[in-house]
């Protein structure tokens, strides 16, 4: 997507990107986003690993293609022919990157289906070899996905609409063109004008700090609102829609698992009559879990809600306490919206209804590979 650069100029920019000269993984730093734009090279598959769990790279899209760079990078470190101290070595690569973050299924799709490709490679170097290209195909169909999502959900934004985001699930979220973004990109292409209303997103900020930014480099009217906000803009009939990613969305119940906060607006989207939609490619569809209450929600730090990061007049990057000086934090990252608040779900291969994405798992599995 675009980001300008000095001169009002626009560059074309992926989030997440692999150097097989260097065998490096390179990202945009998110956590100087939206006060300075860099990029970071993660050295080795630990080093990648370690921008998912700090946040480095944020997002679940972004994080199964990091993740699968990850495994081509951490394969082709190990030298050698010893096919059995590889295996050994590969284990670690797959435990580590899966770990990197809980709550998010695409890097767990992402990692197997890394595996299932590579167990095609009877020596070494044809493993390291079959993990690149897959790498490289894993992060191209995400990208194809989430355009493809874009073009079937660009219908529901009518001219003039006002539509509520949460988080961050655009471009910066994935590889290109985001999730609940990619539908607002193509109404953009496609002529229509309309509002963005991005929610805070407290602890994190992504939608002030991230979906902001985003829709400042494209050009669409955006407001950055809280967290508190949303009930009373909908009660004003402020919000025409509301569009909304996933991390993971349970393909047997419908549930969606998305950042903390998200079932919150459901909730009020239902009291209020507005369509509640999540748009997903489908790795971000779980098969296996049987109950949202499943779903690890990943428990972060107490510095988050006690305070927040920003820049200073200078431009000086820091952090400020805000809580009181001893108070502790609860801090879940993430929580389920059930599939009876949900207007739709928005993927590649349709507009569905969440309740019956199990019915629908041939065609989906078939389009998926
Ligand atoms: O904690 P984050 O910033 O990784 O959470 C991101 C989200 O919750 C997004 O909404 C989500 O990943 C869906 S869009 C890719």
């Amino acid at each position: 997507m675009k980001v300008l650069v000095e001169g009002g100029k626009s560059k074309h920019c992926e989030t997440v990107a692999y150097d097989p000269e260097t065998n490096r993984v390179e990202l945009i730093e998110q956590r100087l986003l939206p006060h300075r734009f860099e990029t970071l090279n993660a050295q080795t598959y630990r080093d990648t690993a370690q921008a998912i769990t700090d946040m480095v790279v944020r997002g679940a899209i972004a994080n199964g293609a990091t993740a699968a760079y990850g495994y081509a990078q951490g394969t082709k470190e190990f030298s050698g022919t010893d096919l059995e101290s590889f295996r050994r070595h590969e284990a670690e690569v797959y435990e580590v990157l899966t770990k990197a973050r809980p709550t998010a299924v695409d890097p767990i799709n992402a990692l197997k289906e890394m595996r299932r490709l590579c167990a095609a490679g009877s020596t070494v170097t044809e493993w390291q070899a079959i993990a690149l290209a897959a790498a490289v195909e894993y992060s191209r169909r995400s990208v194809e996905g989430c355009r493809a999502l874009g073009r079937l959900g660009a219908g529901l934004i009518a001219e003039g609409a006002r539509v509520m985001t949460h988080c961050n699930a655009g471009w910066l979220a994935c590889v290109d063109f985001g999730t609940a973004t990619a539908p607002m990109y193509a109404a953009q292409e496609a002529g229509r004008r309309f509002h963005v209303y991005c929610s805070e997103t407290r602890p994190r900020s992504q939608g002030a700090s991230l979906t902001a930014w985003e829709m400042g480099q494209q050009g669409i009217s955006h407001q950055v609102v809280t967290d508190n906000a949303a009930g009373h803009m909908m009660q004003r009939g402020m919000v025409d829609l509301v569009i909304v990613g996933s991390d993971r969305t349970l393909a047997r119940t419908g549930e969606v698992a998305n950042k903390i906060g998200t079932y919150m607006k459901a909730v009020l989207a239902k009291r209020h009559g507005i369509p509640f939609y999540v748009a997903i490619p489908l790795s971000t569809l779980d098969w296996e879990l049987e109950k949202g209450d499943e779903i690890p929600i990943e428990d972060r730090g107490d510095e988050e809600v006690c305070g927040a990061w920003g820049s200073t007049s200078e431009g000086q990057l820091t952090y400020v306490r805000v809580a009181s000086p001893g108070s502790r934090a609860f801090n879940p990252g993430f929580d389920v919206t059930p599939p009876e608040l949900i207007t739709g779900i928005i993927t590649p291969v349709g507009i569905l209804e969440p309740a019956r994405l199990l019915e629908q798992r041939t065609e989906l599995q078939l389009r998926l590979s």
